[in-house]
C-alpha cells in the first residue's frame, strides 16, 4: 500500500489519486486536525501524525512525500533507509549533493526514487517529446518557456523555485541533456531576498540553448513552451483549452538559386490531438508501474537529479 505524508494543499490530490487507483493505505500529517479531516474521506485507511510510525508499518510499500521543500531530502532519505519506494514532490532536494545521496541510496537498495514533476506526465509535453523523437521538428535548436502572471506573490520561495522547476524539468526531459552552462538573473522587487522576476539561460553540450522567463509581476498570464526546430516549430500553450500543442511548418532554408542567402518558409499550421487525461493520475500510475518493476527506475531517479543539479547552478548564479 501507499502512504501519503503531507496533507496541506497538494497532498490531498495525491491521496485522492492513489485512493482511486485502489492503493491508498496510510495518511500522515503532523497537524492532527488536518489529518483527521482528510482521513475522514477515506474510511479503511490508517492515519498517523508520526512519520516514523508510517515507516515502521509493514504494509507500507511506498511513501509519497508532499511536505514543504526543505523537508524533502531528510524524509526521502529516511524512507529509502526504511526500504520504502519514494515519490517525492518537486523539487526532490534543494542541493546537488543531497539528491546525489538519494539517488545512490535508491540504486543501492534497488528502490524507486521518483520526483513529482507533474508536467512530465502532461499529455501535451508527451506530444512535444513524440514530435522531437520522431524527427518531426528536425534538429532542435532552442527551447524557451514563459511562466508569468500577476501573482500569486510568494514570500517564502522565489520565482525560480516556485515556477522554474516545472519548465526546467520539461526542458531537460525534451532535450535529454544536462546543461553545461546555467545562468540566472533576477530581482526581488516585492519581498527582500525573494526574486519575483527571473530570467534564466541554459546552454547544452550539443550547442542547443534554452531560456526561461519566470515572474509573478507581469501583465500576461502565460504558461507556454516553444520548441524551435530546423524544420518545424512547436508551441505548448497550457492556457489553451483545445489547442494545447500547435505545430508551425515554419523554417529557414536556402534556395539553390539565391546565392546561399537564407530565406524563410511558411507552410501549414496544425493542431495534433492531445488526450485530456489528468496529468497527476498519469504520474501516480507511472509510480505504481515503476514499483511493479516496469520502466527504468534508475533513469527516473537520475533525471530527477539532473533537474536539482541545474536548479542548484541557477540558484548559485542568481545569488552570485
Ligand atoms: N506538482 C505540483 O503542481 C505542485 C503543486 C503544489 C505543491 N507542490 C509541492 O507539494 C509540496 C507541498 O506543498 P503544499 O503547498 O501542499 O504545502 P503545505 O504547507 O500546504 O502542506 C505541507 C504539509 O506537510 C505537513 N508536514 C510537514 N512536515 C511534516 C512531517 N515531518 N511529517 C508529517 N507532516 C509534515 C504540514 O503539516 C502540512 O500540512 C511542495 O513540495 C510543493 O512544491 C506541487
Amino acid at each position: 500500500m501507499i502512504g501519503v505524508v503531507g496533507l496541506g494543499y497538494w497532498g490531498p490530490n495525491l491521496a485522492r489519486n492513489f485512493a482511486e487507483l485502489g492503493r491508498l493505505g496510510w495518511l500522515c500529517d503532523r497537524d492532527e486536525a488536518l489529518l483527521g479531516s482528510v482521513a475522514g474521506r477515506y474510511p479503511g485507511t490508517r492515519a498517523t501524525t508520526s512519520f516514523d510510525e508510517l515507516l515502521a508499518a509493514d504494509d507500507v510499500e511506498a511513501v509519497v512525500i508532499a511536505t514543504p521543500v526543505p523537508t524533502h531530502h531528510e524524509l526521502a532519505k529516511q524512507a529509502l533507509l526504511a526500504g520504502k519506494h519514494v515519490l517525492v514532490e518537486k523539487p526532490p532536494a534543494m542541493r546537488a549533493p543531497e539528491i546525489d545521496e538519494l539517488v545512490d541510496l535508491a540504486a543501492e537498495r534497488d528502490l524507486v526514487l521518483m520526483p513529482g514533476h507533474l508536467l512530465l506526465y502532461h499529455p501535451a509535453v508527451r506530444k512535444l517529446k513524440e514530435l522531437i523523437v520522431a524527427g518531426e521538428l528536425g534538429d532542435v535548436l532552442c527551447v524557451y518557456g514563459n511562466r508569468q502572471n500577476l501573482g500569486i506573490v510568494r514570500t517564502n520561495e522565489n520565482a525560480l523555485w516556485s515556477l522554474g522547476v516545472h519548465d526546467l524539468s520539461v526542458i531537460l526531459y525534451l532535450l535529454d541533456e544536462e546543461p553545461s552552462e546555467a545562468v540566472a538573473h533576477g530581482r526581488d522587487f516585492l519581498t527582500d531576498g525573494v526574486e519575483d522576476v527571473v530570467f534564466c539561460y541554459l546552454r547544452f553540450p550539443s550547442g542547443k540553448i534554452a531560456h526561461m522567463h519566470l515572474s509573478w509581476l507581469d501583465p500576461h498570464k502565460m504558461r507556454k513552451l516553444t520548441v524551435v526546430g530546423r524544420e518545424k516549430m512547436a508551441v505548448f500553450d497550457d492556457m489553451e483549452l483545445e489547442r494545447k500543442v500547435t505545430v508551425y511548418e515554419k523554417a529557414p532554408w536556402k534556395r539553390t538559386d539565391s546565392y546561399g542567402e537564407w530565406q524563410t518558409r511558411s507552410g501549414d499550421i496544425w493542431i495534433p490531438k492531445v488526450p485530456t487525461d489528468e496529468p497527476l493520475k498519469l504520474e501516480c500510475q507511472e509510480f505504481l508501474r515503476l514499483i511493479a518493476g516496469e520502466g527504468d527506475r534508475r533513469k527516473v531517479a537520475e533525471d530527477g537529479a539532473r533537474v536539482v543539479r541545474a536548479l542548484d547552478k541557477l540558484t548559485e548564479s542568481l545569488h552570485g
